[in-house]
């Protein structure tokens, strides 16, 4: 996590130099202590005052001239880590030759710190042969690229090119510090909604994306843990994560009811359907035939099957309520669960397919805890600080 750490942020000369402000700020509210370096070009675009304000400090605007007899060598050793937001194509062409004759690009290359780099620029010039190379040479050097987004560029176009999210690029300097507190754990993730097949074609199915699990997989994998995700979504493009992927709710009862005794924690973020078409057609249902009727039945309780096992894995479960939490308490107990993460889906920002949750801690004393409505990243850090600290006083 970047809390408390020191942090370089180069601006350069785009009009998303703005946004800069914000991110600085956001550092700040995380206790980091940040140190601005401005190119010539940034300067037309956000006065250093803003940043001065921000921070606390004068940015540094020039090799020659200031206070600090080498500014680069002192802020390059000094940072913790280096964030460029928004990084120009010329700064980015600049890296890749190594070529430091401005501040920004001399501080970084007299920094052993890790760098963290959001460009931003229309789309035709994210797209040009050249900008292509220097970004692929960047993340050979180990650069960490925050790529830029879709969305309403300067002059009224819109297209990719666009600096992606403060809150992404956030993630990305936290992701520079991995916390490797779960370094002896190993945990069971599920994630998706499952589909349950009508015929070949068709299958009953949920809104589930997938996101909060594989956050939570994604997080306890930076922590240190042995992760194994369980899913019936698209699966984080990350190694040091297994995948098991599945389709249908048996699928993912016998996945997980066949390994879950190996981990420590298990933790069922998965949308499991509760019911199931009695009979999958081996042909395609045709509209000819008439309006069928589906009978159902029951599907695996998959969670039930977890916590029956011996010994039994620090079980985390998930209820996705519509329209109150009341019935969260209940759900909890009835479960046997050590902790449930309740979420309202109807809440806006806190339903499927969203990167955000706003989402109730149920403990098992009853007792619960409300939390933000948060980047689906940071409900996960959160659900397994909460894992770790009940796994400690247990
Ligand atoms: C109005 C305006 C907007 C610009 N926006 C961008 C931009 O978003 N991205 C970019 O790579 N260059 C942009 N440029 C071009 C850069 O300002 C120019 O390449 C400059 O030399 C970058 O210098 P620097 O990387 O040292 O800050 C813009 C120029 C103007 C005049």
């Amino acid at each position: 996590m970047a809390e408390g750490r020191r942090i370089v942020l180069g601006v350069t000369g785009g009009v998303a130099a703005y946004k800069a402000a914000y991110l600085a700020r956001r550092l700040i509210e995380r206790e980091c202590t940040v140190r601005v370096v401005m190119t010539e070009s940034a300067q037309e675009f956000i006065g250093s005052a803003t940043f001065a304000a921000i921070t606390g400090r004068e940015p540094v605007t020039t090799l020659f001239g200031s206070e600090d007899v080498s500014p680069h060598t002192t802020l390059g050793q000094w940072a913790d880590a280096i964030i460029i937001a928004p990084a120009t194509a010329s700064t980015i062409s600049k890296l890749a030759a190594g070529q430091t004759s401005d501040a920004l690009v001399a501080t970084v290359l007299a920094s052993r710190a890790p760098v963290v780099i959001a460009p931003a620029m229309h789309t035709e010039m994210w797209d040009q042969p050249a900008t292509v190379a220097n970004i692929d040479r960047l993340r050979a050097y180990g650069y960490k690229i925050v790529e830029p987004e879709v969305g309403a560029l300067a002059g009224g176009d819109v297209g990719l090119g666009r600096l992606a999210d403060p809150e992404a690029i956030l993630d990305a300097v936290d992701g520079v510090f991995p916390v490797r507190d779960m370094d002896a754990l190993r945990v069971l993730v599920t994630a998706g909604g499952t589909r349950e097949p009508l015929d070949p074609v068709r299958y009953i199915g949920n809104r589930s994306s997938g996101k909060m699990g594989n956050a939570l997989a994604e997080v306890a994998a930076e922590r240190g843990a042995e992760v194994l995700l369980v899913t019936a979504a698209d699966p984080p493009d990350r190694s040091g994560v297994e995948i098991d992927r599945v389709d249908t709710a048996d699928e993912m009862a016998a996945s997980v009811w066949g390994r879950a005794s190996e981990y420590d924690v298990v933790v069922m973020a998965a949308a499991v359907a509760d019911f199931k078409p009695r009979i999958t057609e081996s042909g395609k249902i045709r509209r000819a035939d008439g309006a069928p009727t589906i009978d159902l039945e029951p599907t695996p309780d998959v969670l039930r099957g977890v916590r029956g096992m011996s010994p039994r894995p620090f079980l985390v479960g998930f209820a996705a309520e519509t329209g109150s939490l009341e019935g969260a308490a209940a759900k909890a107990r009835e479960k046997d669960v050590d902790l449930l993460v309740a979420n309202d889906v109807t809440t806006p920002g806190a339903g499927f397919g969203s990167d955000t949750n706003k989402v109730r801690f149920v403990f098992r004393d009853g007792s619960t805890e409300d939390l933000d409505l948060l980047p689906k990243r940071e409900v996960a850090s959160m659900i397994w600080d909460t894992v770790l600290r009940l796994r400690e006083e247990s």
